[in-house]
């Protein structure tokens, strides 16, 4: 019965869980709020917040768990990819705490475990599957043929999907994160009010620079007209984004399965919390017989559940890190 103790901090979320035994009992999230003035997150400022809740929110998640940190077996850290410093606080306290309790360390991939995600309760994808990651950095159709072993068939040439969200936000004077509000304006909207371009990248690819543009000139050129557009339409405006962002992957998704013969397809990743792509992908897997997976909404954007869950697998492997493993900004499977 391994008791995992999960650490995420590779953004501005500090986040701690516990997995017994491949269950999640704890999944603690502290969100940062200091970076919503700023349009984007302030990495620096990012790294001084998780210092502040790095030690709160593991003692949390012990408590929830009604797990003291001396029945921990080993503890799991997001390594990369990710902010530098963000990274480096949740590596230092995970290096730590297992030093302090003699414990084995698991290093974790960020954008793997996203997908192990999936491996959380009882609707668990059979490998191989298909998952489009979508974060605010990533945009990738991965091939997971086992937990650990993922190859990514498709990706974003430019701009992730989260960022394309976040943009248009910026664009349309909303607050960062702008993907869950974009979503929430999208719900009262007409999305075939306006039709932005979907660009044409061959293969299995994704560009979202053209679009940001051409939103960029569709709000100018409104505004200009009446300075009141954005007030007077964002729910419209929002629909419409959103649904042509969720279009572009799910065609790129289902072209995919098509090519590669995969009936199972999941999502992942923050911007898998999205209504409208949460919707697309049920209908489309519907439309051609194949089953679709959708995290839970806690277990889309950064959480440390997804890092205890992808260490339970590591462990039952017995793969394990040592003391010098060093952050990674940048971190390929
Ligand atoms: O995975 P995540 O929490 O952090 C990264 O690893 O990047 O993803 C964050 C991204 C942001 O771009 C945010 O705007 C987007 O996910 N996001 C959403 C929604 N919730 C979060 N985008 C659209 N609709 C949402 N409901
Ligand atoms: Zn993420």
């Amino acid at each position: 019965m391994p008791v995992i103790l999960g650490i995420e901090s590779s953004c501005d979320e500090t986040s701690a869980s516990v997995c017994v035994n491949g269950e999640i009992l704890s999944n603690v999230i502290a969100n940062q709020t200091i970076h919503e003035a700023y349009g984007g997150v302030v990495p620096e400022l990012a790294s001084r917040v998780h210092q502040q809740n790095i030690v709160p929110a593991v003692q949390q998640a012990l408590l929830n768990a009604k797990v003291s940190k001396n029945d921990v077996d080993a503890v799991a850290f997001t390594r990369g990819p990710g902010l530098l410093g963000s990274l480096l606080v949740g590596v230092s306290f995970a290096k730590a705490f297992a030093l302090a309790k003699n414990l084995p360390l698991i290093d974790i991939n960020h954008m793997q475990a996203h997908i192990l995600a999936h491996f959380i309760g009882y609707h668990k994808p059979v490998f191989p599957f298909l998952c489009l990651t979508v974060s605010g950095g990533h945009t990738q159709i991965v091939l997971v043929k086992d937990y650990f072993d993922m190859e990514v068939i498709g990706q974003t040439l430019d701009d992730a999907a989260g960022e394309a969200m976040d943009k248009t936000s910026k664009i349309l004077g909303l607050p960062y994160p702008g993907g869950p509000l974009i979503d929430k304006y999208a719900r009262k909207g007409n999305a075939d009010a306006y039709k932005f371009p979907e660009p044409q990248i061959p293969g299995l690819d994704f560009s979202f620079s053209g679009l940001k543009t051409s939103i960029l000139y569709f709000i100018r050129d409104n505004v200009a007209k009446n300075p009141d557009f954005i007030s007077q339409n964002l729910p419209d405006i929002c629909a419409s984004v959103e649904k042509r962002i969720a279009t572009i992957l799910l065609n790129k998704l289902q072209k995919a399965a098509q090519e590669y013969g995969i009936k199972q397809i999941a999502l992942a990743g923050g911007v898998s919390a999205n209504t409208g792509l949460r919707l697309g992908l049920q209908e489309l897997c519907a439309k051609n017989g194949w089953e679709s997976f959708i995290p839970k909404m806690e277990y889309c954007t950064d959480n440390a559940a997804m890092i205890a869950i992808a260490g339970y697998y590591k462990y039952l492997k017995g793969e394990f890190a040592g003391q010098e493993t060093a952050p990674l900004a940048r971190m390929p499977f």
